[in-house]
């Protein structure tokens, strides 16, 4: 009888009752152990642009968020830049100071780009910006906070995106450049390393629908050569530093990969939407068989032939990069904030091809989830555990870090709601963690306030508030502070 009412109920007739949250919309129940590993790495994590400021301090170079902010600002909600930020090229010891209060094991920040060579290329190598990032390195050693280190979170250096950006074969070897630089500079204390950023949120954006930088509409086609190169340079990359650095340095390289759960009772639906969200880079480099999902690689042919082109817009994977790409990566870094319901929606053929043409899925949210600020933003912590599984399942159980997750409000010190967040995240990575996923470290977004890209300065995602209006730029504990201290401090979700 209860399997009766159970398939009636999901058979998608009525939908909403085979969801899965608790009534408040943000818990999530425990499973097991209530302990975190001894060695489980908790931190905070940042990007350059958000919160540096500085924008051309010291000699640096313009970067494509620069040349954004101050060329297009009604492409920001507020029409702010990041220019200032929370000025963490000049107070970088008040992000210490917080770093400190909170006792995190890691700290996730991003080096830009155009600080270290302005002009994007090495010929322009500027001292000024390898020093800072030096000085930032050294103090998190004094303080026993190992760095986590991202090489590119979106803020490309200007000069690079005007010959094509990742649109461009070139690239491949202009960021290799790039990397060995970082190596030879910070790899004696650097043993963390992170390529890209959430590429494929940044290719659907900049270089198919055109509402992020650089703005080009590709939809379907230069967003798919976007990840194509960006997976060439990152594997590149890898096969430099396994040769030429490792023996030395002995770190590990990964790259962080934006993700969601396609949630519904059709499992087959469910793992064809993980393929082309979440493996559309992660199957190329953790799977056995490398390359694009199969499931991909055959639908887009076929969606592209019907469109009258004589090869697929999903550039061909085959041979030497395949190989190449194939198992170049220690880790898999992902960024987690929310989920989806998925269902199909045959779209007609003959629409303008694009991601969501060939995805050909409609996505919806239980009224139920706990909304933030952001719009995008709903709490669903069970959907982290069951990516959590998938990876699990789908990758051999590779090495995870969790490099990004966080709540958006509006800043009030007292964030009920960012502690729920975050309770129940961390509930979900534990509950990972007793089943068999082989989970490291998780890093909350973000240690402080900061320019939330094209939401300007209006969604508060920080632990530490940041007086944006002060010359000073003050931090201000909110309470989730405390609370996760305490959970860094015991390994206990209290
Ligand atoms: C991610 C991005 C971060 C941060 C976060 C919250 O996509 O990597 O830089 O902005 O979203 O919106």
């Amino acid at each position: 009888m209860l399997l009766f009412v159970y398939l009636i109920f999901c058979s998608g007739l009525i939908v909403s009752q085979c969801r899965l949250t608790t009534e408040d919309g943000c818990n999530l129940p425990a499973k097991g152990n209530s302990k975190f590993p001894s060695n489980f790495s908790f931190g905070v994590a940042t990007a350059a642009y958000q919160i540096e400021g500085g924008w051309n301090a010291d000699g640096k170079g313009l970067s494509l968020w620069d040349d954004f902010t101050h060329n297009y600002p009604h492409m920001i909600d507020d029409k702010t830049t990041g220019d200032v930020a929370a000025d963490s090229y000049h107070r970088f010891d008040q992000d210490l100071a917080a770093l400190k209060e909170l006792k995190v094991t890691h700290y996730r920040f991003s080096i830009s780009w155009s600080r270290i060579f302005p002009n994007g290329d090495i010929s322009s190598r500027n001292q000024y910006g390898i020093d800072y990032y030096n000085n930032v390195i050294d103090k998190l050693e004094a303080n026993d906070i190992q760095p986590i280190v991202t090489m590119v979170h979106f803020d490309l250096p200007y000069e690079i995106q005007k010959i094509g950006g990742f649109a461009n074969p070139l690239f491949i070897n202009q960021f290799v450049t790039y990397a060995i630089e970082l190596f030879n500079n910070y790899g004696d204390r650097v043993k963390t390393w992170i390529t890209f950023n959430e590429p494929l949120l940044y290719c659907k954006s900049g270089y198919g629908e055109a509402n992020y930088p650089p703005q080009i509409h590709g939809a379907g086609l230069i967003d798919y050569i976007c990840v194509d190169n960006t997976l060439k340079a990152h594997a590149a990359a890898y096969r430099v530093y396994k040769s030429k650095f490792f023996n030395t340095q002995g770190g590990k390289i990964g790259i962080s990969l934006d993700s969601q759960f396609s949630i519904s009772n059709d499992t087959a639906l469910t793992h064809r939407a993980m393929q082309y969200n979440l493996g559309f880079l992660a199957h190329p480099l953790f799977s056995k068989s490398g390359g694009y999902p199969e499931v991909m690689v055959e639908e887009i042919r076929r969606n592209s032939l019907k469109e009258g082109r004589i090869t697929s817009r999903l550039p061909d994977l085959d041979g030497k990069w395949k190989h190449i790409i194939k198992g170049s990566a220690d880790f898999l870094a992902i960024n987690y904030y929310t989920s989806r319901y998925i269902s199909r929606a045959e779209k007609p053929i003959g629409e303008n091809p694009s991601f969501e043409r060939d995805y050909d899925l409609d996505e919806s949210i239980d009224p139920k989830w706990k909304r933030g600020l952001s719009r995008w933003l709903y709490c669903v912590p069970e959907g982290l555990e069951s990516i959590l599984k998938f990876i699990r399942d789908e990758y051999d159980n590779v090495e995870v870090i969790v490099t990004e997750n966080g709540w958006s409000d509006k800043g009030d010190l007292e964030d009920i709601e960012r502690i729920q967040y975050l309770k129940s995240h961390l509930q979900a990575v534990l509950n990972a963690i007793n089943d068999g996923c082989n989970v490291r470290g998780y890093m909350y977004w973000s240690l402080i306030d900061n320019f939330e890209w094209q939401r300007g300065y209006t969604v508060k995602f920080g632990l530490y508030s940041v007086n944006m209006t002060s010359p000073t730029k003050e931090r201000t504990a909110r309470n989730s502070v405390g609370y996760y201290r305490k959970v860094i401090e015991t390994h206990l979700l209290s």
